[in-house]
């Protein structure tokens, strides 16, 4: 019997225990052990069977490390089978997370018991499969085609009372799994239930699948596993018998396993959870954070000590005036008022927040007490270098100093304090309270426990939180300049924003490049330029009609116009027509003659811009793996999690093919196009991307 799973009899019930810390992943042995305890069950002459998990929850799924090995029997379809046929009754007893392979463990099982804050749910389609163990056959037929289907196509866990309420459990019951688990078993026994096999009930009533998979993978932007699940559920449907269902349940399992989408949602995985994980952090305790400060209360300054309060920090917010500290704190109410509307909090916590952990000023000294303080002032060296000036005098000894700045040299702002061992970057998201990403900035004279108070910030945020070197844009942003400018560039020869924005949304980013310059004004690229103008390299290619439209006054969104024209009360915008004349104008003062664009030739170029940079930036260490910037990426810049990132992208691409291109390029601009170091190094040793996270995490 495997160690995975203890096996002992207690009167008429056999007992499999699961002990594999720390999610209790359904691996070989757990395989094996659960398998070999129904033998033994039924061998011993034991009339139930309760199956329950250790530790701090029943089985979390199968064993993701697994996938893309060999399959080594039994397999979990197999097993889930044979625990279902299984002559005697079967009990699972629930805690925890009960997710993928573990509900259908559940589902296997006769009956179903599950402790009131038990979740559960089956979340392949977010690993780019779909649940392959009997789940598309046995949820449908339990809770019905339309539950199933929501449950499935969406991977969202629910809780307890909704699983009851859905029919997927028997019974909330309070108390241990073990005990409760135990005792439901006595009690089907003492009342000679009867076995209770998912696999006979009567196939579940069809939809209109069609309709619905076409609508899934439109919302999924070209991610196949919700709407290949979906047809999975359609064969429980409509199928000739379980057992066929069943199988082309397999046949669209291993479709999808087979699939680059499911390397790159595998890579998300493991590398959102890699991310923060730094062997330098090791040991090292942050400090103490209680109390904060937010200097600004502009979009971003209002947005992050949004999310501090959200997390229980204090918040002190410190503006320039009274008005100005008045319309923060109305951004700041609003956004909280917005997490009372979505349920996040309630009124009364809304009331403790806005009444007692934050407090309005605007005098520095109001500052002298607190643990860290944001700034997030406009983004101008002058007044960034003033602020700190006067942070450095009035914040406490150990009070950490961070900033905000998109862009700008941490260093260079570092310097101006006594202590710049205390000073950091970090670098949020718009809006701040809703985007996922922390970029933690780490400058040459950082304390390491400052770094590690950088995450220990993000992690009570709740943000995917990213360490970065010092450079002009660090991770993210340095990256969406090279990108941005390749997009530029293509226009300048022939495409149009539009075509650019399609064929990058068709990719499947949540937008195009100009759509998301549209959002977050395009004062903001226009100040980058008039700062980098001075330095500029000549050879390089600087196209005027981005700069043209700020001085129309055109800055996106917020003015109503810009690449797109916004129309009130509309959602999106409307090309602008103005914007093709500043184009065509800017090509004659450059005497360039259009060419046509294929959508193929804009993303192929657009991605091998991106992947160059993020080489570079890897290469340089302001990133420390690769696997930070496909995860900067992700959260911070609407790319797809279904392609892992840029880098998983270009390893799945193949490294060579990326880098002849390149060259290609380089043959008409071989100013930007220069070959990264490493990608060429990666290339002339064969090895990948991923070859660099593994030696590095
Ligand atoms: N397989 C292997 N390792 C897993 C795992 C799994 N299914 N689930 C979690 N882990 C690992 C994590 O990588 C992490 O490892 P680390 O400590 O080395 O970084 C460790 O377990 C703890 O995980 P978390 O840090 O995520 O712990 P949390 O408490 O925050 O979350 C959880 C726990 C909700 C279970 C979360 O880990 C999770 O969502 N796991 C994935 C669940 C899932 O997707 N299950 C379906 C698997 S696919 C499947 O079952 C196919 C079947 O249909 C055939
Ligand atoms: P904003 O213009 O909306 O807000 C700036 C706020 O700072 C204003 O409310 C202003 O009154 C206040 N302010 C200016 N000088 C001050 C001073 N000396 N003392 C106190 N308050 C002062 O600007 P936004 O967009 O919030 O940007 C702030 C910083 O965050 C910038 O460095 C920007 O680069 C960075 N950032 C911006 C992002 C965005 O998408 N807007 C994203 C990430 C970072």
């Amino acid at each position: 019997m495997s160690d995975a799973i203890r096996y002992e009899i207690l009167g008429d019930i056999a007992v499999l225990t699961a002990q594999n810390p720390p999610v209790n992943a359904l691996g070989i042995d757990m395989r094996k052990g659960l398998l070999a305890g129904i033998e033994r069950a039924e061998a011993d002459g034991a009339k139930a069977v309760l199956i329950y998990g250790e530790g701090r929850t029943y089985f979390a799924g199968a064993d993701i490390r697994e996938f893309g090995k060999p399959m080594v029997d039994p397999g979990l379809p197999d097993l889930c089978g044979r625990i279902e046929a299984s002559k005697l009754i079967v009990v699972s007893a629930m805690h925890g997370t009960a997710l993928g392979g573990g509900l259908e463990v559940a589902l296997s099982s006769h009956y179903r018991i599950a402790v009131p804050s038990a979740k559960m749910g089956l979340p392949e389609v977010n690993l780019g499969i779909l649940p392959g163990a009997g789940g598309t056959q046995r949820l449908p037929r339990v809770a019905g085609t339309e539950a199933a289907l929501e449950m499935i196509t969406t991977g969202r866990p629910i809780g307890a009372a909704e699983a009851l309420d859905k029919g997927i459990i028997d019974r909330v019951t309070e108390g241990e799994p073990r005990a409760i688990g135990l005792a439901y078993a006595q009690e089907l026994l003492d009342a000679a239930a009867p076995r209770r096999p998912v696999c006979d009930m009567p196939a579940p009533k069809a939809v209109d699948f069609d309709a619905r998979h076409d609508a899934l993978l439109k919302k999924g932007r070209g991610q196949l596993s919700p709407a290949t699940a979906l047809r999975a559920v359609q064969a429980a449907c409509e199928a000739v018998s379980f057992d066929a269902g069943i199988l082309r349940e397999r046949e669209l399992f291993m479709e999808l396993m087979g699939s680059d989408q499911r390397l790159g949602m595998i890579h998300a995985f493991f590398s959102e959870r890699a991310v923060s994980k730094l062997p330098e952090l090791k040991g090292v305790s942050p400090r103490l954070l209680a109390e904060i400060a937010v200097i600004g209360g502009g979009t971003m300054g209002a947005g992050i000590a949004t999310a501090a309060l959200l997390s229980g920090l204090k918040v002190t917010l410190l503006e320039m005036t009274e008005e100005a500290a008045a319309a923060a704190r109305g951004r700041i109410e609003g956004n909280l008022q917005g997490a009372v509307k979505r349920g996040k909090i309630s009124a009364d916590r809304y009331e403790t927040l806005t009444t007692q952990a934050l407090v309005l000023a605007t005098d520095y000294n109001a500052l002298a007490q607190v643990d860290l303080v944001i700034e997030a002032v406009f983004e101008d060296m002058a007044v960034k270098k003033t602020v700190f000036t006067q942070l450095d005098a009035v914040c406490k000894p150990g009070g950490i100093l961070a900033s905000n700045t998109s862009y700008l040299d941490i260093n260079e702002i570092a310097a101006c304090t006594k202590r710049p061992e205390d000073v950091i970057g970090l670098h949020f998201f718009s809006p701040a309270h809703v985007m996922k990403l922390l970029e933690v900035v780490v400058a040459d004279k950082t304390a390491i426990d400052v770094v590690a108070t950088g995450f220990a910030l993000g992690k009570m945020l709740g943000k995917i939180t990213v360490r970065a070197g010092v450079c002009d844009g660090f991770i993210g942003n340095r990256i969406l300049s090279t990108y941005r400018t390749c997009a530029d560039h293509m226009i300048l020869d022939g495409a149009s924003p539009y075509q650019i924005d399609a064929a990058m949304t068709a990719f499947g980013f949540a937008m195009g490049p100009f759509e998301v310059a549209d959002l977050a004004g395009l004062d903001i690229g226009w100040a980058v330029r008039k700062r980098l103008a001075p330095t500029r390299d000549p050879r390089e290619r600087v196209p005027s009609f981005p700069d043209k439209l700020c001085e129309e006054g055109h800055f996106g969104q917020k003015t109503g116009k810009g690449y797109y024209v916004y129309e009130a009360g509309k959602r999106g915008g409307t090309p602008n027509p103005e914007v093709q004349g500043l184009i065509d104008a800017n090509r004659t003062e450059l005497g360039i003659t259009p060419r046509d664009f294929s959508d193929e030739e804009i993303t192929r170029r657009y991605m091998c811009a991106m992947v160059n940079e993020a080489a570079l930036v890897v290469g340089e260490g302001i990133a420390r793996r690769p696997l930070d910037v496909d995860m900067t990426l992700l959260f911070g810049y609407g790319f797809p999690r279904y392609r892992g990132g840029p880098l998983k992208w270009a390893d799945i691409q193949g490294l060579d093919g990326i880098l002849s291109d390149i060259q290609a390029y380089a043959k008409e601009d071989d100013f930007f196009w220069q070959p990264a170091p490493l990608l060429q190094q990666l290339v002339a040793e064969g090895r990948t991307f991923e070859d660099l996270n593994r030696e590095n995490s």
